[in-house]
């Protein structure tokens, strides 16, 4: 398969009819549907807070987004079934715990400001790492990432107004904004994925130019472009160890409870259980309306077979 990586190196893009070595082809696989889990998955979290926004019109963006998030889960699906498998099969793999979801949806959201938190630092986090997917190798993963990555700037910014807005507003309000980026900003780092020498698939997914950046330099990225707007916004990070260091040009941070981390992917986070409890729920309530789609395109189908053949 030299050739296949001449053409990887040339970035030149594979295509689905492509050939491809078979553990890239795994490769996209595991990533694109654990992209796509956690984008569904991630519906969940900010859900909880739909009924309970609290004005008119905070409630119409935080639908909008949700659903963004839902459409992003589709995209994605659809990318993964370009390479051959069937987006029932791998959500029946997320519902029997063997395929992963973002280590990020597996926290509670405690209050309102929660949802500025997620959008300004977990979507802002999923910018920093999605925006060089835009340029990966394989074609429909690429163009995926191109819409979603829009949409996700919008979400990163009406997080940040979220918590303008509150980090301005009474002193409960503002400490409550401040409880929220307490309690998200470590995750939001470990969302990049273990530091690069304990990251099994970095070298090989940069070398099929998958990923372009190693988990640790897409981290780095993220505190850096987040110092300045955390003084914006008049709220601090929790990280005592934040410092300008001028020699490397970026700022250094303290050190990652990587434990943490590690016991949240294998299902020992806050959330894990209720989280996938309720996508299996949901999924086998909306069982009704997958059979009725299904019916509805069939007919469609023989509607459209019969009046080609008249
Ligand atoms: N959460 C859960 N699992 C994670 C993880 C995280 N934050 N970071 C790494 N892992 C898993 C990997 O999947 C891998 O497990 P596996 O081999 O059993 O599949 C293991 O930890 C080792 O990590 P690696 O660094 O070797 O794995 P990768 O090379 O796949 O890198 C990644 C991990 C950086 C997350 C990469 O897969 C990636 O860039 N994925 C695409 C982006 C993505 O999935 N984002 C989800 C974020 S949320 C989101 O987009 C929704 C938005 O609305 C906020």
């Amino acid at each position: 398969m030299d050739e296949f990586q001449t053409l990887v190196d040339a970035d030149e893009r594979i295509e689905p009819r492509d050939a491809m070595p078979e553990a890239y082809r795994r490769t996209l696989i595991r990533q694109i549907a654990q992209h796509a889990h956690s984008e569904i998955i991630g519906m969940q979290p900010e859900g909880n807070w739909i009924s309970r926004a609290p004005s008119l019109r905070r409630k119409a963006i935080l639908m909008a987004k949700v659903q963004d998030e839902a459409g992003h889960g589709l995209y994605l699906y659809g990318a993964a079934e370009t390479l051959g498998v069937d987006r029932a099969e791998l959500l029946d793999l997320l519902h029997e715990g063997k395929q992963r979801y973002s280590s990020i949806f597996n926290y509670p959201t405690l209050t309102w400001a929660d949802m500025g938190a997620i959008g300004w630092l977990v979507d802002g986090a999923a910018i920093v790492n999605q925006v060089p997917i835009c340029r990966c190798s394989y074609g429909p993963y690429a163009r995926a990432m191109v819409r979603i990555c829009k949409e996700e700037s919008f979400h990163q910014r009406q997080g940040f107004e979220i918590l303008h807005t509150l980090s301005r507003g009474t002193a409960a309000q503002h400490a409550m904004a401040q409880d929220a980026v307490d309690r998200w900003w470590w995750p939001s780092l470990m969302m990049f994925g273990p530091p690069d020498d304990q990251s099994p698939n970095s070298a090989q997914s940069m070398a099929w130019r998958i990923k372009r950046f190693s988990n640790d330099d897409l981290r780095q990225k993220f505190v850096d472009m987040t110092v300045p707007q955390a003084e914006v916004l008049g709220l601090t990070l929790p990280d005592p160890q934040i410092r300008w260091n001028a020699e490397r040009g970026h700022h250094d941070f303290g050190d990652i409870d990587w434990s943490e981390f590690f016991a949240v992917l294998n299902g020992n986070g806050p959330c894990n259980a209720v989280r996938l409890e309720r996508r299996r729920r949901a999924h086998e309530e909306g069982a009704w309306v997958r059979e009725a789609a299904t019916a509805y395109a069939d007919k469609h189908r023989r509607v459209s077979s019969t009046a080609g053949a008249a």
